[in-house]
């Protein structure tokens, strides 16, 4: 049995991590890298710590457009399945990756199955949406991470063989929480390529969407607030608002935000166990926030995981100075033992769901 895992992105890299392993008992994978993301602290570290196998493709595309990037990425894919006649195509998440996969796939045929179907914000202006919902409708196997994601599809007419698995992302955080336990795991690179401390105390911060990274206006509200917290707000900035973080943070002196390069996972997972609480527009670090115990405010208009917000453990802050600080303090009461993620066997059971839908 042939499967081929199309990854393009950071959060895939770290979901194909736990399942690829799994998939490995029963068949022989191929991994296609879109090469979406490409810096070395953006890929490869995540090959590297992860123990990822180097991809068998690297199709080497990014940036432009979201049209011409998914454009590009369905041409060379579909040269890549024609070559390959996979039983099965493995799409991860809600990038442009994730749908130029699963189109390419579609329209040869080939069964896909989809990781993290179902989440749905409710609007078509932000871009992910779009390739969640494209994919999930090309989709043959749709493996849920939670109830909100089933109830999602079930409105939108999708019940046949739909899956609740739990989140390979919490069977990750699980699997290499343990590993990273109190050892931090690198120091910290500034965006001029120096190593800086990481203070004992801090908040963990990321912030990179379309949304709130795109304009200076927005940008600096959220920054602002980062700076006028009581500890320093570690900030591991996305490569694609370096610039403009470096320069608003210079232009306005904003000396408690401590900008950094983009950090590998295992530091991410550091980051987000040691930190007093988390700001960010992740999907992924707010759901890791969840794992870890610890209060999270999102900087975004809509929920994309209601069940992190349950206790207020995680709550949503219009991109404004007031509205991000008062949210902060605002959340003091975290419970620990709910698990709506699954139980960290997510992996075990999507790679068994696949093994089934290809023995048919
Ligand atoms: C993508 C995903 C988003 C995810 C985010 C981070 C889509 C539509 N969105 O957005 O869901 O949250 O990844 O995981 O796919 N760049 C670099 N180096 C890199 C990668 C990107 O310099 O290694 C720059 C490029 O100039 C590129 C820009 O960043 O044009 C944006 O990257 P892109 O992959 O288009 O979108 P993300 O913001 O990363
Ligand atoms: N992450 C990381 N290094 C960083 C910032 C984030 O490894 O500098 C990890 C984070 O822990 C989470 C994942 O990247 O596991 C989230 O990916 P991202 O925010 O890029 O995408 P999203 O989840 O929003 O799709």
């Amino acid at each position: 049995m042939k499967i081929v895992t199309i990854v393009g992105a950071r959060p895939q890299f770290i979901k194909a991590a736990v399942v690829s392993r799994k998939l490995w008992e029963f068949c022989e994978e191929t991994i296609i890298h879109t090469g979406q993301h490409y810096d070395y602290n953006m890929s490869d570290i995540f090959f590297e710590e992860l123990e990822i196998p180097k991809p068998n493709y690297n199709l080497g595309i990014s940036g432009g457009t979201h049209g011409k990037m998914t454009g590009e990425m369905l041409i060379k894919i579909e040269e890549v399945l024609l070559q390959e006649q996979p039983n099965m195509v493995l799409v991860y998440g809600d990038t442009n990756s994730t749908m130029a996969g699963a189109l390419a796939a579609v329209k040869l045929n080939i069964p896909i199955c989809h990781v993290e179907a179902g989440a749905r914000l409710g609007t078509l202006s932000n871009p992910e949406e779009v390739n969640r919902i494209t994919t999930d409708h090309v989709s043959s196997l749709l493996a849920c991470c939670t109830e909100s994601a089933i109830n999602f599809l079930r409105k939108e007419g999708k019940t046949r063989n739909v899956y609740l698995v739990g989140d390979p992302m919490y069977d990750a955080f699980l699997f290499y929480g343990e590993k990273v336990g109190d050892n931090q795991q690198e120091s910290l690179v500034d965006l001029n390529g120096l190593e800086v401390e990481l203070p004992t105390e801090y908040y963990y911060m990321t912030c990179h969407r379309q949304e709130n990274a795109g304009s200076d206006e927005v940008l600096l509200e959220i920054l602002d607030a980062a700076n006028s917290l009581e500890a320093p707000c570690v900030y591991p900035v996305h490569p694609r608002n370096q610039a403009r973080v470096a320069r608003l943070i210079n232009k306005y002196d904003f000396k408690n935000v401590i900008t950094c390069k983009p950090v590998g996972y295992l530091m991410s997972v550091y980051l987000t166990l040691h930190c007093k609480k988390v700001i960010t527009d992740s999907g992924g670090l707010q759901r890791e926030a969840f794992f870890a115990g610890k209060q999270c405010v999102t900087v975004f208009d809509y929920v994309v995981w209601p069940e992190t917000m349950v206790d207020n453990r995680n709550q949503l802050a219009r991109p404004d100075k007031k509205d991000i600080l008062d949210k902060l303090s605002a959340i003091q009461h975290v419970r620990e033992s709910m698990t709506p993620f699954g139980d960290g066997d997510s992996a075990t059971k999507i790679a068994k769901l696949i093994l089934d839908y290809c023995s048919q």
